[in-house]
């Protein structure tokens, strides 16, 4: 994701909002009051009024804000050959085999529909075994990918749940662009010399306000857990009174789920994503939420739930660690600039030169793409994460640059 602006807010100040009747339902029914992750799962996920949910998330130029593959077909004209070499390493030698290539949170098509245009126009030997499967848990976002995927055809395309999948597991490539930081997320603040957590309450104004609570036994467990096996100090020294981040509880299910789901394949994860040492530090004492919304971020999280889009960076090291407790081989990882840069940017780039003068428009407007998708400042900056399930090591690795020694193979 990346946006115009992005003034920040505070959560040391006690954050106060309006709350819809919807949501004001679901919190009385809960008894009054919900941990943030579940307010940031309705406010994201339920089905009829939840940003997602509802449809209502407008990804792109002219939307809330815009993800690589929303900013043109270069991107995906640059991971495709990467996909196919997995798929090719894959491939058996039946003649029946099916090769899936299984997108899950697709927004609004964006990458399927680029990708299937993009495989199709290649002369790839695989293309009659490959299918692509789009996983989409909101009813809203799937009408709108139903109707971008109507454009293109030549592959067979089919949308299902990973429980479906699970009945009946697939051979192939699963990519998670900017899915893993929409999962709702615990929020952790540091008060009177405790992790706290944030809890989401109506008050007797029909408002939404932030309260703090004692960890439950099992989160403190995990979060235990986790910081041993990775040696993460949480909160990290020098942590100020009001320091907050965020922690992902819901990631080794995920992970599971989608082992379950496969018989073999490399999952891909593309996402704004930091090591540890980054992500919880003292200095980051706002942690890394945003609430977005027509190209700006800033607002209160609370505010118009269902109505802006709420999203957490990754940590790689609690990503890495949720792969491996559910079976995953933790592969190779790179900046989305070095990715890009190995997968043949510059050389598309040089092409652009070739366009005939009448395109020249296109030329500049597709130049400037590229360069945003390799910006060290934005885009660029995105990790791309491989994991490897029913698969030896080696074999899958990611065509990047070398020289990303920040964090080795796990
Ligand atoms: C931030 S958007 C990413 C869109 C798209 N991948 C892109 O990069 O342009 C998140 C997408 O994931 C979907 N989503 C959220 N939680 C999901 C889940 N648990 N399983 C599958 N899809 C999910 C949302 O409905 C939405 O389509």
């Amino acid at each position: 994701m990346e946006l115009l602006q992005r003034p920040a807010f505070s959560p040391m100040k006690p954050m106060a909002a309006a709350c819809p009747d919807w949501l004001a339902t679901h919190l009385q029914q809960a008894g009054g009051a919900v941990p943030f992750s579940r307010f940031m799962d309705l406010a994201l996920n339920e089905q009829e009024h939840g940003y997602y949910g509802a449809g209502r998330a407008r990804i792109g130029t002219q939307g809330d804000f815009v993800t690589s593959p929303s900013l043109g077909s270069d991107f995906t004209a640059l991971l495709a050959p990467q996909l196919l070499t997995w798929l090719a390493s894959l491939s058996r030698t039946d003649t029946d085999q099916r090769l899936s290539i299984v997108e899950i949170g697709p927004g609004e098509g964006h990458l399927a529909h680029d990708l299937i245009a993009q495989l199709c126009s290649s002369d790839s030997a695989l293309l009659p075994h490959i299918e692509m499967v789009l996983v989409e848990v909101n009813p809203g976002m799937r009408q709108r990918q139903q109707a971008r995927l109507q454009q293109v055809d030549g592959l067979s395309v089919r949308w299902c749940s990973l429980e479906q999948l699970r009945s009946d597991p697939v051979r192939g490539v699963v990519i998670a662009h900017e899915l893993l930081d929409a999962l709702p997320v615990e929020r952790l603040v540091w008060r009177d010399g405790s992790l706290q957590q944030e809890w989401v309450e109506l008050d007797q104004t029909h408002g939404l306000r932030t309260t703090h609570r004692p960890l439950p036994v099992a989160l403190q467990d995990e979060i235990k857990r986790v910081c041993i096996n990775r040696g993460i100090q949480l909160p990290p020294p020098d942590a100020e009174e009001g320091w907050t981040t965020e922690w992902n509880s819901a990631l080794p299910d995920w992970f599971a789920t989608v082992g379950a789901a496969l018989d073999a394949g490399v999952l891909l994860v593309i996402d704004y994503a930091l090591e540890a040492h980054r992500y919880y530090t003292a200095r980051r004492s706002e942690g890394t939420l945003m609430a977005v919304r027509a190209q700006a971020a800033g607002l209160s999280p609370l505010h118009q739930p269902g109505e802006q889009d709420l999203t957490a960076h990754l940590c790689i090291d609690v990503v890495a660690e949720a792969a491996k407790r559910s079976g995953w081989l933790v592969g190779d990882q790179a900046k989305q600039g070095e990715a890009l840069l190995a997968l043949g940017l510059a050389e598309r780039l040089h092409d652009l030169q070739q366009l005939p003068g009448q395109r020249l428009a296109e030329a500049l407007q597709r130049r400037e793409t590229l360069l945003r998708l390799v910006d060290p400042s934005g885009l660029g900056a995105f990790r791309w994460l491989t994991y490897l399930w029913g698969l030896p090591e080696g074999g899958f690795s990611l065509a990047a640059a070398p020289g990303n020694s920040e964090s080795p193979r796990d």
